[in-house]
């Protein structure tokens, strides 16, 4: 089999991030430098900030990438980048770096998608089975997709509003923790017990995800609280929170699994490193036992460059390369 070692950049939010990939699956370094202790600052990302640090640091992750994997320019076939979607200022600076080492180093410049990215992660643990169904679910995007085979994304269910992530952190907000707030709910659920009455979420398409009116629902729950001088059980509120999110999402992948045939589902994005999701689809999948299912490693689920070199393999194989006056789309869609 012909070799193929990608050098892959991802730049689309808050982490700026270079992989060194072979063969879509075979990772020979993966550096992320994160903002995070940066924008936790301001309670959440600030692009002008976000994209000003990607520039500080872009060159810096490509070196060490490079160092860490024992490889030079000359043994990289081709240069994978995030060109969308995701903050335009943040994207572009990952497009331009891309472009850079493409031009100089005479490489070809495979454009990804940031989704399709999260997706390709799960080929790290096992060889995708299609047709499959794939949970996406991060701070930006909430969606059901339909895969068929490599590269063909039929999406079936999306957001009608916030992401799961976003819902994540905004709750976390008002509950006065720290930002990324997915993570310390996560956390914070584990003491605390699903006491809070929360509405279940009705979309016209069964398939949809709705999470403004469940942050909204917690924010008043707070409020009643605070109107009967009552403190608010902080973990209680995350648990009763993260099992009605999660209980809608897997409502609407019961509902896939049955009406479509799949062979294996899986999960993308971050807050596919959530426990308690992870838990569930444990528990969930017992019920169908003739589908497979992956699970990304912890490491892979957010924000990083390996997924885009594992997207970039395949877009590689298939042809799918961009000239050198291609822009960041910042609403690419899947
Ligand atoms: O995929 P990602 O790194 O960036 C985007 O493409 O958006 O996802 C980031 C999101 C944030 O909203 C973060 O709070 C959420 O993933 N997240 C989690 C967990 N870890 C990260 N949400 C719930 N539980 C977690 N353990
Ligand atoms: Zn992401």
């Amino acid at each position: 089999m012909e070799t193929v070692t990608l050098l892959a950049l991802e730049s689309s939010c808050d982490e700026t991030a270079c992989a060194i990939v072979r063969n879509g699956r075979e990772i020979l370094s993966s550096k992320v430098s994160s903002q995070i202790d940066v924008h936790r600052k301001y309670g959440g990302v600030v692009p002008e900030v976000a994209s000003r640090i990607h520039i500080e640091n872009i060159s810096i992750v490509i070196r060490e990438a490079l160092q860490e994997a024992g490889v030079t320019m000359d043994d990289i076939d081709a240069i994978a980048v995030t060109v969308g979607p995701g903050l335009v200022g943040s994207l572009h600076v990952g497009v331009m770096a891309a472009k850079t080492l493409a031009w100089a180093y005479g490489k070809p410049l495979v454009p990804v998608h940031h989704l399709t990215g999260h997706i390709y992660a799960n080929a790290f643990v096992e060889e995708l089975k299609f047709p499959l169904l794939a949970l996406v679910v991060s701070g930006g995007h909430t969606e059901l997709v339909i895969m068929k085979e490599d590269y063909d994304f039929e999406v079936i269910g999306s957001t009608q509003d916030d992401a799961v992530g976003e819902a994540y952190d905004k709750v976390a907000r008002v509950l006065g923790l720290s930002y990324p707030g997915g993570p310390i709910v996560d956390k914070l659920a584990k003491q605390g017990k699903p006491v809070y009455r929360l509405p279940k979420v009705h979309t016209e398409n069964p398939l949809d995800f709705s999470f403004s009116g469940l942050k909204s629902a917690v924010m008043q729950s707070i409020k009643r609280c605070e109107r009967l001088g009552e403190e608010v059980n902080v973990c209680d509120m995350c648990a009763s929170f993260q099992e009605a999110a999660l209980e809608e999402l897997w409502s609407r992948v019961e509902i896939a699994l049955r009406e479509r045939e799949v062979r294996q589902l899986i999960l993308a994005g971050g807050v596919a490193a959530n426990s308690r999701l992870r838990e569930l689809t444990v528990e969930h999948m017992k019920k169908h036992p003739g589908i497979s299912y992956i699970i990304p490693p912890l490491a892979y689920c957010t924000d990083n460059a390996a997924m885009i070199g594992a997207s970039g393999y395949i877009a590689y194989k298939k042809g799918i390369f961009a000239d050198l006056d291609i822009d960041a789309d910042p609403s690419l869609e899947l």
